[in-house]
């Protein structure tokens, strides 16, 4: 993959733009009958965009929920679906009951299935065969994309993965705010199938994340910051609050 030196980044005033920015990309991707399924995202950044999104599906006369066709990042090893900690459960409070969407249309790995390394495999073959259109991506603190930890090669397709304490650190505040209630494990789509998607779409807030993200944008792409491998898509957009892209040069 050549690099690419300059990812598009749009910097918006604050998280409410930077949402729907996002949440408009999101409804053309969604929207378009032809298109292929859209890759989406779970974590704090993204509910304010799919709150925007919900808005802006409702309003949208092309929207039908029978169309939705989407592949989620990852999924927490040991919760059940209906764990409201789950990622699965996230996204139907997000977008599948606001937006009526029909039962499993949201797709997820299955995180409480017997045999989870089985699952990764069943589930990365699902997302190959279909392909991804939009892929829709947020930023850990410690540079993952979906649950790829660092450190992680550009080619690792979907499988299983240990969290780091950081990422457990990060996540608490789902379970109670104590990091080791937090599943050790997770299945996550690797680089490889992210990678892969037609087009990437990267939403960073805050002042948090800022050295973050000026080292995935603008420091050589290596394996210790997994969402540096970005750099080499041909068509990755960035949409960062002002907080989040104040120390990019
Ligand atoms: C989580 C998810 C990622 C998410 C990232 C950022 O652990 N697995 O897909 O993008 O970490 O989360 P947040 O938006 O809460 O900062």
């Amino acid at each position: 993959m050549p690099p690419c030196l300059a990812p598009a980044v749009e910097v918006l005033p604050d998280a409410p733009a930077v949402a729907r920015r996002a949440a408009a990309l999101l409804t053309e991707a969604l929207c378009d009958p032809q298109g292929a399924p859209t890759g989406l995202a779970t974590g704090r950044t993204m509910e304010p965009v799919y709150g925007a999104l919900v808005d802006r599906l409702r309003a949208d006369g092309r929207f039908d929920p029978q169309g939705w066709c989407s592949f989620n990042l990852d999924e927490y090893v040991g919760l059940p679906p209906e764990d409201p900690r789950s990622f699965r459960a996230y996204m139907e409070h997000h977008l599948g009951r606001p937006l009526g969407l029909p039962p499993q249309v949201l797709q997820l790995p299955d995180g409480a299935a017997p045999d989870p390394a089985v699952e990764a495999r069943r589930y990365g073959a699902a997302v190959r065969r279909r392909g991804l259109g939009l892929q829709l991506l947020g930023l850990g603190s410690n540079g993952h994309v979906g649950f790829n930890e660092p450190p992680c090669e550009m080619a690792v397709p979907c499988r299983v993965v240990q969290l780091s304490d950081s990422t457990r650190r990060q996540n608490a505040g789902a379970f109670g705010d104590d990091p080791g209630q937090v599943p050790a494990l997770a299945i996550t789509l690797g680089l490889a199938e992210i990678l892969a998607a037609r087009e990437l779409l990267l939403v960073v807030l805050g002042a948090g994340k800022a050295g973050v993200l000026r080292r995935a944008l603008q420091e050589p792409a290596d394996a210790q910051l997994p969402a540096s491998w970005l750099q080499g898509h041909p068509q990755v957009r960035v949409l960062a609050d002002q907080e989040a892209a104040a120390l990019l040069a």
